[in-house]
């Protein structure tokens, strides 16, 4: 009796079905059920082909991710061993694939002899999202059935391929007419292989791979991906295995990759992106929201404020298939909130991504409107106005009186108080904060704000349009700057700090860039716009206007009319998106210092490293601590996922804890100390930190405050 596999053996054929449910992931257990399966029908004189499918369940989702990094990963069989096995069966196997065959489970299917698949299963070799290759032959049998260059294109992208491509690469031998008739079909070409005698494993398309590919073809590939990959070792090892799969015998390949997918499944770059990879799925896991939350149906949405994140949230929407009706105050504003966003979807089409047929599609979802009445009947309304909370107290007030019963209420708001917000209405259950990023349509991070009242049906709803959006959703409580825009104050008030102190834009964004970040801090203020900064320290001097020296460095940038990458000068000078350092910055930077009575003196790359890092992981742990985010992992996918910070560090906790809390809590302490005044005012440890190093924890990402 086998719990994770159905075994059938009938008309010369043993039908194995996988059913592991929720996705057939090749854990030991199903391995060595695999394996036993594989030689019952070896050992059946009755059986003269296999056939294996995913019963009810996608084919397989590859090696459980669980494993890595335990004793189990290994275990016997191992799947490398099990598809060895697989390969000296004389017996025709034949892969049945349905819904999903990724990673292992691709491998599984390219060590069988055939693959027919139905017309909407997926195929894909993901395993570099995990910091990782393809460690079960993939990397060696893929480009030998469909060419190199294919298969190096699956790989480095890691993404999925349909079926009918699939088919077309020579990935798959058919293709059923529906999911339902696949196992029928599959058994239909199993008899059809026995009769005309066909051979267990047919020749490789492909014997020689990588023939017509020019000589350089492999170094010309890392030359040109070399800035993008900018440390990361996944990629580098995909080109050497493949580079051996063109020159090595199939034996000598399997081992090379064997060796650097052992290297890379220890490695620290793996580790984080697989905690990235379960932070996303518990992202949405909240106390108070289960499967049977209802959730309320969205089929029309409307907008008010057809601005920069208007647009981007209506485009947001128009993708995803649903009609937004936006709302603007002045035809003027809304015409040219509908052109700016007809000229987002044309440079897609100029670049290929989009048919003018969809751009159009996507524009007929989009209609305009100047009046209140219109917009009655949605089932969601998103604010994206002026930040001002009067301005958007007076829109909520109007909605209250226009919506009808059951909307959702949302604020863009990026700093607002929700609770202020939803006060001024008759329904604050209804009222949600759905905080996109900028340009909205391409960002992944939607922090989603629960307001005190918010109901637990209001934010399942939410969530879940969240995942049609395909955004990555993070709740956050309520509080100045959510969880982001929270942690990115101290970060960047850091750096505005050490250019007074003596170090320079270029250093200080370099050793950003250098740890990963897409972005150097000062950078990025240039192109969020150095007056959009401004006006939040406006908003913000009773609780910063103690330091004098608080981002003024920035203040007198605004002063002077740099705004950054849109006036062309910032903390950079820039002609077109090109920037250059501004030889006026460290004069005016020793200028300011000079008036605040700050000290000059040379700053290490550490100390830059130290202060903005730890601060800004300082702050993400007293989130925790306040209750303002739920786990360490979603703080993480926030910075990953709206800030550009590098996934596979796995996100600001997850990197302090590589680096150790103890070392982060005693450099925090140095810096106070050594800062005087100014350390004193900022450079504080958070409660959390000090307890958890107290308490000789090491991680965080498991526990919330409650815990400690
Ligand atoms: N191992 C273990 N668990 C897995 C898994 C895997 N490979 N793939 C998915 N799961 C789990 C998820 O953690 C989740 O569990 P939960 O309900 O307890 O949170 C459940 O399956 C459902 O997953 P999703 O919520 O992601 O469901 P979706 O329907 O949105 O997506 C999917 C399904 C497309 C299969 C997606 O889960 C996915 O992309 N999985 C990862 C696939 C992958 O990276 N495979 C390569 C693994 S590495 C490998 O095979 C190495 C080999 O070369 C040796
Ligand atoms: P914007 O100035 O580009 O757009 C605001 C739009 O709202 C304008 O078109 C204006 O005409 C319209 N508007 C103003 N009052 C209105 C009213 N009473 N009724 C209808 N329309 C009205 O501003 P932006 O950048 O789009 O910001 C909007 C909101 O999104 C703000 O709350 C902002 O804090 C937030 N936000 C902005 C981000 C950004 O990067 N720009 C990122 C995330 C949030």
């Amino acid at each position: 009796m086998s719990a994770l596999i159905n075994y059938r053996a009938e008309h010369r054929l043993a039908l194995i079905g996988l059913v592991h449910a929720p996705v057939n992931a090749l854990g030991q257990a199903l391995r060595r059920e695999l394996l036993q399966a594989l030689e019952r029908a070896n050992a059946d004189p009755a059986v003269d082909a296999i056939i294996i499918h995913g019963e009810g369940l996608p084919f397989s989702a590859g090696a459980d991710i669980h494993e890595f990094g335990t004793p189990r990963a290994v275990a016997a069989p191992h799947l490398r061993a099990l598809l060895l096995r697989l390969q000296q069966l004389n017996k025709p196997v034949i892969a049945a694939l349905s819904g999903v065959a990724l990673g292992g489970g691709l491998e599984l299917a390219l060590a069988c002899g055939y693959r027919i698949g139905e017309p909407t299963a997926c195929f894909g070799l993901p395993e570099i999202k995990l910091g990782l290759i393809p460690g079960a032959g993939g990397t060696q049998r893929l480009p030998r059935l469909i060419g190199v260059q294919a298969a190096l294109d699956m790989m480095i992208s890691g993404q999925m391929i349909n079926a009918r491509h699939a088919l077309e690469l020579g990935l798959l031998d058919g293709l059923s007419k529906s999911a339902q008739s696949l196992l029928h079909e599959a058994c239909a070409f199993a008899h059809e292989l026995l009769e005309r005698d066909a051979p267990a494993f047919p020749e490789p398309r492909w014997r020689f791979p990588g023939s017509g590919l020019p000589d350089d073809f492999f170094s010309q590939y890392r030359l040109a991906q070399q800035s993008r990959w900018q440390g990361q070792l996944a990629p580098q090892s995909v080109v050497k295995a493949l580079e051996a799969a063109c020159t090595l015998p199939l034996t000598d390949g399997l081992a090379l990759e064997a060796e650097l997918f052992k290297a890379l499944e220890a490695s620290s770059q793996s580790a984080a992106l697989r905690h990235v990879f379960f932070a996303e799925r518990n992202v949405g896991k909240l106390p108070g929201i289960s499967a049977d939350t209802p959730i309320r149906l969205i089929r029309k949405v409307a907008i008010i404020g057809a601005g920069t994140m208007g647009g981007g949230i209506a485009m947001c929407f128009a993708n995803a298939g649903i009609p937004v009706a936006l709302l603007e105050l002045k035809a003027q504003a809304l015409e040219h909130g509908l052109m700016q966003i007809r000229s987002h979807y044309q440079i897609s089409v100029q670049r290929g991504k989009l048919t003018t047929a969809q751009m159009e599609q996507r524009m007929e979802l989009l209609h305009g409107t100047l009046d209140y009445a219109e917009i009655g009947d949605a089932d969601l309304v998103i604010e994206a106005v002026f930040e001002s909370l009067p301005i958007k107290q007076q829109v909520f007030r109007t909605l209250d009186e226009v919506c009808k019963p059951g909307a959702i209420l949302a604020s863009n708001t990026s700093t607002l108080d929700i609770d202020a917000i939803a006060s001024v209405t008759r329904r604050p259950g209804d009222v949600i904060g759905l905080h996109f990023f900028s340009p909205a349509s391409v960002m992944r991070l939607l922090e989603v704000v629960r307001g005190r009242d918010t109901g637990a049906d209001t934010l399942a709803t939410m969530l879940a349009i969240a995942k049609r959006l395909g955004k990555v959703a993070v709740v956050s409580g309520v509080c100045f700057g959510f969880i982001g825009n929270r942690m990115l104050e101290p970060y960047s008030r850091e750096a505005h700090r050490l250019l007074l102190e003596g170090a320079s834009v270029a250093q200080i964004d370099r050793v950003l860039t250098d740890l990963g970040m897409a972005m150097g801090v000062l950078a990025m203020h240039d192109l969020a716009g150095i007056d959009v900064s401004y006006l939040i320290r406006e908003s913000r001097r009773d609780v910063i206007g103690h330091d004098r020296s608080y981002c003024r460095i920035a203040d007198v940038l605004f002063e002077q009319g740099r705004y950054g990458q849109k006036t062309a000068r910032g903390f950079y000078l820039y002609e077109g998106r090109q920037r250059r350092e501004d030889g006026e910055l460290i004069p005016l930077a020793e200028r300011i210092a000079h008036e605040l009575g700050i000290v000059r003196r040379v700053i290490s790359n550490e100390e830059v490293h130290d202060r903005c890092l730890f601060m800004l992981i300082n702050e993400g742990i007293q989130l925790l601590d306040e209750g303002i985010a739920q786990r360490s992992s979603d703080i993480d996918l926030v910075w990953i996922n709206g800030y550009g910070f590098a996934a596979w560090r796995g996100g600001p906790l997850h990197y302090a804890e590589s680096l150790g809390l103890a070392h982060i809590l005693e450099r925090i302490r140095h810096y106070r100390d050594a800062l005087g005044a100014y350390g004193q005012m900022w450079l504080q440890p958070a409660p959390l930190l000090e307890r958890l190093v107290a308490a000789g924890h090491t991680r965080i990402e498991t526990l919330t405050a409650k815990d400690i």
